[in-house]
């Protein structure tokens, strides 16, 4: 070991083995998405499902530079490896939206205030808290996927099943990752950066309503009650995530995808 090496992190062997397990679930999922049927939705809701998607695309098209390089610093290969497969399933992600994009005969978008805010937070911030803004994120918009999945579009159900049990263990990553990040922060700088993170779930989950209200309303999802929902989420994740419990021990992966059992799909950390 380099004598600058960090500790191996533990419990991030189980994601790298996770992830790499995952390519081949991703295959057999992606296979079944019927890109070739016609879509039933009326052009008012392909217009206003696209333009959510849209703003997803962008959003997970990043390559994951900053967020990589802030982690090369703590000198640990395993927690790189894992973090680069992660940065992977994003990217195909953005490839999925993108590809219900076309389908939709919509534009990838270049630029949105919305991600602009996003990549402007993360530069500016350490690893930790662009760790923490995807968790809030990940675990604000999963009941947005869920809705998704109940779309009258076969392609978006299709893309919102296979990303929503993907978003079910990114959440739990995230979890992991923060929970090593604040192992030797004393409670009360805890207790702190969890508030803080209260407050930018909320700011994210009513900018999330307003942005893609049109497109809950065509998948059945009032954006009131997603706000809810999106919050409870949050909720559930934020003790673990900042060490507010007494539970020392790693989350990991809640699925064996080689395996093909799924997760809790829609529900955030299955251990609290
Ligand atoms: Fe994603
Ligand atoms: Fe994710």
């Amino acid at each position: 070991m380099n004598q600058n090496e960090a500790p191996s992190s533990q419990g991030f062997d189980a994601w790298i083995s996770y992830f790499e397990a995952n390519l081949a679930r991703h295959d057999r999922l992606d296979a079944l998405i019927p890109w070739d049927s016609v879509s039933t939705l009326p052009a008012p809701h392909i217009a206003a499902v696209a333009r959510s998607l849209q703003r997803f695309e962008l959003g997970e098209s990043g390559d994951g530079t900053g967020l990589l390089s802030k982690a090369r610093r703590r000198h640990d290969r395993e927690y790189d490896a894992a973090l680069r497969l992660f940065v992977a399933e994003e990217q195909k992600h953005s490839a999925l939206f993108g590809a219900a994009l076309s389908r939709f005969g919509a534009e990838r978008l270049t630029a949105h205030w919305s991600d602009g805010i996003f990549v402007v937070l993360r530069r500016m911030m350490g690893l930790r808290t662009e760790v923490a803004l995807f968790l809030i994120v990940e675990t604000v918009a999963m009941e947005y996927f869920v809705a998704l999945k109940h779309c009258a579009d076969p392609v978006v159900q299709g893309v919102a099943r296979r990303i929503l049990t993907d978003e079910v263990e990114h959440v739990r990553f995230q979890i992991d990752q923060l929970r090593l990040g604040f192992a030797s922060t004393p409670r009360p700088a805890r207790v702190l950066a969890a508030s803080l993170a209260w407050v930018l779930a909320v700011g994210t989950a009513t900018a999330l309503a307003i942005d893609h209200g049109p497109a809950m309303r065509v998948c059945g999802l009032n954006p009131v009650t997603f706000w809810h929902r999106a919050l409870r989420h949050f909720g559930r994740a934020l003790p673990l995530a900042f060490r507010l419990n007494r539970d020392e021990t790693p989350l990991g992966p809640s699925m064996d995808p080689s395996a093909e059992r799924l997760g809790r799909v829609g529900r955030v950390p299955a251990r609290v």
